[in-house]
């Protein structure tokens, strides 16, 4: 329930946000359902995953939606500016991809080197949003460096937290917008 009252968040904040014109990136593809949105908002959706079976999941995925408009990239978000250098907004699902294996998630030290790379790089009026969980251990290092690093970008961003306050290690959402 918390977890969906989060995504209802992060969806309804895309919806608002993206057009048929924007080219957008999904860093953390999973199972692909974030990606079906972002290719149903927008012109264009690159994804990236670690796991082959993420991407071949979010094949069939759209697939099935027969959606045409993305591209899938076995790869880790790293270098993700290798393979696109005009963006709207990057989209990353932080963790592990549920029903899996759990040891293949993301970490600190690649999602610290991504958003480094993404902050020197972003246009006025782009933005990252980033869910975080904080519910296991790798989880808390990865959430707090996360908090960490946005605290501190310079005015020409605004970084925005939208959290469940009563439960404890509740997943949150980071927000990142380049301003105009
Ligand atoms: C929580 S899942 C994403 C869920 C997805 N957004 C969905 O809608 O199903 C996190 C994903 O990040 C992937 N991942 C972990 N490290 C990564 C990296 N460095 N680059 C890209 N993907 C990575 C995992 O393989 C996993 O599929």
């Amino acid at each position: 329930m918390r977890v969906n009252q989060i995504r209802d968040f992060v969806i309804s904040y895309l919806v608002n946000h993206l057009t048929k014109d924007d080219v957008v990136i999904d860093a953390t593809i999973g199972n692909g359902h974030d990606t079906l949105l972002l290719a149903d908002l927008c012109k264009y959706v690159y994804g990236f995953d670690v796991q082959q079976q993420a991407l071949d999941t979010t094949q069939t995925l759209l697939n099935n939606h027969q959606v045409s408009n993305f591209k899938l990239i076995h790869d880790s978000h790293e270098n993700m500016i290798n393979y696109v250098k005009d963006f709207k907004a990057v989209i990353f699902n932080l963790g592990y991809l549920p029903n899996s294996n759990k040891e293949i998630k993301t970490t600190k030290d690649s999602t610290m080197n991504t958003l480094n790379t993404l902050v020197g790089v972003m246009k006025p009026d782009t933005f990252i949003i980033i869910t975080c969980y904080p519910g296991h251990d790798e989880g808390i290092i990865e959430s707090e460096a996360v908090i960490k690093f946005v605290s501190h970008l310079d005015n020409s961003f605004t970084t925005l937290k939208y959290d469940v306050l009563n439960k404890n290690k509740s997943p949150f959402v980071i927000l990142i917008e380049k301003n105009h």
